[in-house]
């Protein structure tokens, strides 16, 4: 289970109401949302809940990956939901189905076996992907305890980082491999580090599922490596490519920014795709935080992140 803390029941509250409020500007209601997301407690999540009714397709994915990431039973029936919507945008239906995937217990598996073939493949994939961890856990249970050093309940755990990178390679970009597998391999490659591994999981964006493309993405930024940047840079340019690529592309660029990538991110303010704009938007306000020596992803549950 996720470490939630315990918070002032009135500030829970007052956090709450703007997470829902129309009138919240998003970078404020993203930093409430990821400040309620490590909030204990039954008002943290129902107020995670109700601010689904968001219009930003981009809200309610991050919504959805906090719920998962609290790993509450509780919200299984609203992920559900969510995946089973296909009105929803193929990104949101994404993040639900992970998000099962996070909180794991057998109810999480009718809707991810009734979704596995999706004609959507992102969603098919994530269904997938999430059952394939969940038979995982099953045959080996003691792996849950291996701790990401990046402190994200990631969708697999990975290989030891130990393998070679040179075999790492091979699976991660052999598109026959399983999903799991090819994530597994994934994630020993950050937790190596380094030049090298950097270089391999940049060639993942040559490969035609957007996945493991967002996947990738994402942990480059958790790396922070600059050797990342030209590629992150590609991809946030890349009309034709799949909004929720550019979209962690765009928020991992904001974790690690120089003033050249800044620009390119208010440059990209203006995207065509709401989902690119705002992420650009957002990863521009974490940018900021980051800067001032606030940690804007680890735990933002200090006032002076909040009220600002
Ligand atoms: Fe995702
Ligand atoms: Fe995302």
């Amino acid at each position: 289970m996720a470490e939630l803390k315990e918070v002032d029941p009135e500030l829970v509250l007052s956090l709450k109401e703007k997470l829902v409020a129309p009138e919240t500007d998003i970078t404020e209601r993203y930093r409430v949302l990821f400040s309620l997301r490590n909030v204990k407690g039954d008002v943290a999540r129902e107020a995670l809940v109700e601010s689904l009714n968001n219009p930003s397709a981009l809200f309610r994915h991050d919504v959805c990956f906090c719920l998962g990431q609290r790993q509450e039973p509780e919200a299984i029936a609203i992920l559900a939901a969510i995946l089973k919507d296909s009105n929803e945008h193929p990104m949101v239906r994404h993040e639900a189905g992970e998000a099962l995937g996070a909180i794991g217990t057998p109810e999480c598996l009718p809707p991810l076996m009734q979704y596995a073939d999706d004609p959507v493949l992102e969603v098919a994939e994530t269904c997938q992907l999430a059952l394939q961890k969940m038979q995982y856990l099953e045959e080996h249970p003691d792996a849950n305890n291996e701790e990401s050093p990046y402190y994200s309940v990631d969708p697999t755990p990975a290989l030891p980082a130990s393998t070679p990178v040179s075999e790492l390679k091979d699976i991660l970009l052999n598109e026959e491999q399983r999903m799991f597998d090819r994530y597994s391999a994934l994630f020993a490659l950050r937790n190596k580090g380094g030049k090298e591994a950097v270089n391999v999981l940049t060639e993942v964006f040559k490969a035609r599922s957007a996945l493991i493309k967002h996947e990738v993405a994402y942990v480059l930024g958790q790396m922070m490596d600059k050797h990342g940047t030209e590629n992150l840079l590609k991809v946030l340019r890349d009309p034709k490519e799949h909004a929720m690529v550019r979209h962690e592309a765009a928020e991992s660029l904001g974790a690690f920014a120089n003033t050249a990538t800044e620009e390119v991110l208010k440059e990209f303010t203006q995207d065509a795709d709401p989902i690119v704009a705002h992420s650009c938007v957002v990863a521009l306000d974490v940018l900021e935080h980051e800067k001032k020596g606030i940690p804007y992803f680890a735990g933002v549950t200090n006032e002076q992140v909040m009220v600002q």
